[in-house]
């Protein structure tokens, strides 16, 4: 018999290795692979693109159902395309980081998305790894393995700083700034805010490498597996 779908979900706040461990895992387990930021970075480049005010939640939720959001889950090469168009480097601005808390908050762009990332993982044929901030309460309930990623506020910047490429030295202080800032917005939104789920396995990754986070989570889902 084929062996279930595996479904993770790794969710935390930024800067604690998410995207590159969640990647990491599902190339290594053959399973399908969905940045959840990724969507909501798009539908902000969106409005941004279409002159809406970000800050104007009726503005956002009337817009929230017209650009068309397309994921594709290989690991080995994620894509987001809006309405056809490549969106996978432009998302990654400052001026999108900057704007998504506010986009992200707005209810009915949540419900479009959760929607989304449903089928995309019911959709997977062996199973997938998503990752965000709300997947394993609100998105994806039963996953069978929950993880909550951590990191201090200073690993974080430090990593996010390193991502950025071209930033002068001494950016750190401002990129751990619009971090914190970022972080407080989406833990304290009202609809479906970043937390950990009763049943998620919480991983502090400060003193870890990336290679023993991935080896940690793949010998979870391992465990995980062996219950199903
Ligand atoms: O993971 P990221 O930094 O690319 O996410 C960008 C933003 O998207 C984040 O600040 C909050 C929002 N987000 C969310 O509200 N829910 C998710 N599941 C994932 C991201």
């Amino acid at each position: 018999t084929a062996p279930a779908a595996v479904i993770v979900a790794i969710d935390g706040p930024a800067g604690t290795g998410k995207s590159s461990t969640s990647k990491a895992v599902a190339a290594k387990l053959g399973l399908g692979y969905l940045d959840t930021g990724a969507q909501y970075r798009a539908i902000t480049w969106w409005m941004l693109n279409n002159g809406i005010d970000v800050n104007d939640a009726i503005a956002v939720a009337d817009a929230a159902a017209k650009p068309v959001i397309v994921s594709g889950t290989d690991p080995a090469a994620p894509t987001i395309t809006v309405d056809g168009l490549d969106a996978a480097g432009p998302i990654r601005t400052q001026e999108v980081t900057a704007a998504v808390s506010a986009v992200s908050a707005v209810p009915e762009v949540r419900t479009l998305i959760t929607d989304l990332q449903r089928s995309i993982a019911a959709e997977a044929p062996l199973g997938i790894v998503v990752e965000g901030r709300d997947i394993g309460i609100t998105v994806l309930p039963d996953a069978d393995l929950k993880v909550f990623l951590t990191a201090s506020p200073e690993a974080r910047a430090a990593r996010r700083s390193g991502e950025l490429k071209g930033k002068e030295a001494g950016d750190l202080a401002a990129t751990r700034e619009a971090l914190i800032k970022r972080d407080a917005a989406d833990s304290g939104r009202k609809t479906s805010p970043l937390a950990k789920a009763d049943d998620a396995v919480e991983v502090d990754t400060t003193e870890l490498t990336l290679e023993q986070v991935i080896e940690c989570v793949v010998t979870l889902i391992e465990g995980a597996g062996a219950e199903k």
